[in-house]
């Protein structure tokens, strides 16, 4: 009868065999995925995996500290915290086309994370969390449609380029599988259950050239509507929610001062696997009181909008 106690020690002794004696990396993104690889690949083999979490600028509150933390102090993993905000931050200065904003990014990851593998040296494999639907899609999509609504982010060519040979623990694996195991290696429930987030992070979510005082203050907009969204015990309902700063600064009043402020925009969707989405139907008591808090906590925003847009037409993020 399986199990995933049983599914856990058959992949760690797998990955003992594959790799024997050699080096292992991993880019640790933060997401579910890669984080149940680098977890499993580290109870199998110890010190000869060394995870790259490449720091973008481009996460969200409180983020970067919470993934040092868990992987760095709590299961004493090998974690090079790669903190590079200023070299993208200057590279997108003046980027506001969406495809050029991915494209330098995706660039850049890969430059920082080449960068830091080349420095710890001799390594001859690199880490995945590939799921077994990434499998199926990369095959089906090859007589797919061949229009590119979004170039993705990931690491896909690296591997030829290093010469490294692939470890992919999680390739027989369905999203909720990963999940359970995730549970059974001892990563928290509120870890497990995160919503997904883009590898180009909050620059898709903020149209228009982006800025550090827009980061900040998209930051700030998201975690109140966050916490908002846990408060009411509606985090596990939605596949993703997010704020987005729109490019546009609009009129209002406070108190009895003029504001000339940005708007923003909030977004959540139910889905199944990302590929079509709806909208969630908020209340409007629930809208009401998070766009009061979202202008009386973040200084910037005077206007809240909630965006409800399905997909298609809409996709989930704003770029
Ligand atoms: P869209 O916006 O295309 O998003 O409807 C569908 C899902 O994919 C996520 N997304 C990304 N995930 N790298 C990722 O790993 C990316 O470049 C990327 N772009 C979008 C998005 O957050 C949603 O869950």
């Amino acid at each position: 009868d399986w199990t995933m106690g049983a599914y856990r020690e058959e992949a760690v002794q797998k990955i003992r065999e594959q790799v024997g004696d050699k080096k292992v990396i991993c880019a640790l993104s933060g997401g579910v995925d890669s984080s149940v690889a680098a977890v499993l690949i580290h109870e199998a083999i110890g010190d000869q995996l060394t995870c790259v979490f490449v720091d973008h600028g481009l996460l969200r509150q409180g983020e970067a500290e919470e993934v040092v933390t868990m992987f760095r102090d709590h299961y004493n993993m090998a974690l090079i915290h790669a903190q590079e905000q200023d070299r993208f931050i200057n590279a997108l200065e003046n980027v506001s086309d969406p495809e050029t904003k991915r494209k330098t990014i995706g660039r850049l990851f890969i430059e920082v994370f080449e960068s830091n593998a080349n420095q710890i040296g001799d390594v001859s494999f690199l880490a995945q969390g590939t799921l077994y639907p990434d499998v199926i899609e990369s095959v089906s999509f090859a007589g797919g449609p061949s229009v590119t609504i979004k170039s993705h982010h990931n690491v896909g060519g690296l591997p030829e380029k290093m010469g490294l040979k692939l470890v992919e623990p999680l390739r027989e694996l369905f999203k909720d599988e990963v999940r359970a195991l995730g549970r059974e290696l001892g990563l928290p429930d509120h870890f497990i259950g995160r919503h997904p987030f883009p590898g180009p992070g909050l620059a898709i979510r903020c149209p228009g050239a982006i800025t550090r005082d827009k980061l900040e203050i998209l930051r700030k907009a998201d975690a109140v509507y966050i916490d908002q969204i846990r408060k009411h015990g509606l985090y596990d309902e939605i596949w993703q929610a997010f704020a987005a700063l729109l490019p546009v600064r609009t009129v209002g009043v406070m108190g009895d001062g003029r504001t000339y402020d940005y708007a923003c925009a909030l977004r959540a969707v139910t889905s199944v696997d990302g590929m079509t989405a709806d909208y969630y139907p908020f209340s409007h008591d629930f809208l009401g009181e998070t766009a009061t808090r979202i202008i009386n906590e973040v200084q910037g925003i005077n206007r809240v909008t909630y965006d409800i847009t399905s997909k298609p037409p809409g996709t989930i993020e704003w770029e």
